[in-house]
């Protein structure tokens, strides 16, 4: 028995000598990385009751630093995940803005009129205009499974000094839109914000929609309410956002990535410079999927494709891609011309009851991580953006966002293990690094068990390797 447990130990010994180097790697060319956990304001939802709020001035990793991943979820007050069939997160948005030190920014304030001299879009680097899909990061319902870590030696750089203006200083906003349909008459017919449902004839700011208008943000804006089962009851529940930023202090082993976020709806015109790079992108974010059966395109399989080509207006070498559809999408790729695949993204649709596998929801998706230096896109080139529906329903308000991330670095040869390590994605790295782990992991127990066996003779030795 004794033997036994030596042999246990001298694995576990093994393993954390083993995550030594595990987590240098992780780190980033020896950056620690940093983690920390908060929760958004709470927001409160009856049945069939609409939040959509924008948070200023939000907890967020302070200092020059380089992003490396942000994931979130819904909980309730116990801390428990709350499923998608209950709270529908819609989309949550981190963004960031440049505030003049001393003014507070009031979750109240319209933010469509915030002073412009008190207020700088800190945006990404994306086409579309006019505060469309400027977020750092966002997601919906596909949160939980969603994979949104940076490799190394890549990072987000933000709190730059240098780039924040004189007298302001850099701040973050949380948006976040979650509809409660528990007891709804029409569960996905309130998550794509049915106008009939809402019984919303006018938007937020009272202007009368257009009579084709049959469903969208416009109609499932703040306190706004989806029909619900008559007679259903159901309390008010007080939740939260609890999000996770991972990150590293910014130095110069930290190679930047700027982010792209392309949008299906882009309704854009060349300009006279023949390329996209002064072109005016108008985004819509929001489109509808007619049902086939009405469309005639029922023998495609009722299959909606929607394809546009855009310029890109910068170069550089794709880290990460991924995609944000709504429920009834079936992918949506980035392509080049001549049709080369760049970054294809699928959803995941759940298949039980319990948060991250809500049966009919889109609870991830997949991601690209290329191999650094893989995949160059030039300056000026044409990509095609594709996102594919099914149209055997209709569905109003979906999406077909594609984000990216773009280095202008491949990283530099160095040594042969951080060569190594920058040669492969985390996952696999982590694989690798467990595979060895397991392999010591047994030789040592064998090791132990057979010298054991060998000192005293016994056949109970074995046991210990089948446990
Ligand atoms: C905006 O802020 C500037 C400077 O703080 C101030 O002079 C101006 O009156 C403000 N404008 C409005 C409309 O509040
Ligand atoms: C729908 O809205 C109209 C006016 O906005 C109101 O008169 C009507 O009672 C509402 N119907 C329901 C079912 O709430
Ligand atoms: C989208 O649908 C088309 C068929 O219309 C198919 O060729 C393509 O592979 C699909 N793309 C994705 C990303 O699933």
């Amino acid at each position: 028995m004794a033997n036994n447990n030596d042999a246990w130990w001298l694995l576990f010994e093994l393993l954390l000598i083993l995550n030594l180097p595990y987590s240098q790697a992780f780190g980033g060319n020896g950056n620690k990385i940093n983690t920390a956990v908060f929760l958004s304001p709470e927001f409160v939802l009856g049945p069939g009751s609409v939040e959509n709020r924008f948070y200023y001035n939000v907890d967020f990793p302070k200092g020059h630093i380089a992003l490396k991943s942000f994931n979130a979820e819904v909980i309730d007050e116990a801390g428990n995940p709350v499923p998608l069939h209950e709270t529908y997160l819609h989309h949550w948005v981190v963004a960031r803005y440049f505030v003049r030190k001393g003014v507070e920014i009031s979750e109240f304030d319209d933010h469509a009129k915030l002073n412009k001299s008190d207020y700088i879009s800190g945006r990404n680097s994306g086409i579309c205009q006019d505060e469309s899909v400027g977020q750092f990061f966002g997601l919906g319902s596909e949160t939980r499974k969603t994979a949104t870590y940076i490799p190394n030696p890549y990072g987000i750089e933000v709190g730059n000094p240098a780039e924040i203006p004189a007298g302001f200083e850099e701040q973050w906003m949380l948006n976040i839109h979650a509809i409660d349909t528990r007891g709804a008459e029409d569960k996905l017919g309130c998550t794509e914000c049915r106008c009939d449902l809402y019984n919303i004839t006018v938007d937020e700011y009272g202007r009368t929609l257009r009579p084709d208008y049959k469903g969208g943000l416009l109609c499932c804006y703040d306190r706004t309410q989806c029909k619900v089962k008559q007679g259903f009851k159901g309390v008010r529940r007080t939740l939260y956002l609890r999000y996770t930023v991972k990150w590293v202090d910014m130095d110069s082993s930290v190679l930047p990535v700027k982010i792209y976020i392309f949008d299906i709806t882009d309704t854009w015109k060349r300009t006279r410079s023949s390329t996209g790079i002064n072109a005016e992108h108008q985004c819509k974010v929001e489109y509808d999927i007619e049902p086939c059966h009405s469309t005639g395109l029922a023998d495609d399989g009722c299959n909606d494709n929607k394809r546009i080509s855009l310029d890109m207006p910068f170069g550089g070498y794709l880290i990460y891609g991924v995609a944000h559809q709504h429920s009834g999408g079936t992918g949506s790729a980035l392509y080049r011309e001549d049709g080369q695949v760049l970054c294809s993204s699928l959803p995941t649709y759940g298949e039980g009851e319990e948060p991250g596998n809500e049966a009919g929801y889109i609870v991830g998706m997949t991601t690209c991580y290329p191999q650094p230096g893989g995949i160059k896109i030039s300056r000026g080139e044409t990509l095609i953006l594709e996102s594919n529906y099914s149209s055997i329903k209709h569905h109003t308000g979906v999406m077909g966002l594609f984000y990216i991330l773009v280095a202008d670095q491949v990283p530099k040869p160095m040594h042969t293990l951080h060569t190594v390590i920058q040669a492969q994605d985390s996952i696999t790295l982590i694989t690798i690094l467990w595979v060895v782990v397991v392999i010591i992991g047994a030789v040592a127990v064998i090791a132990v068990v057979v010298r054991h066996r060998f000192k005293h003779g016994g056949e109970d030795g074995y046991e210990a390797i089948g446990i």
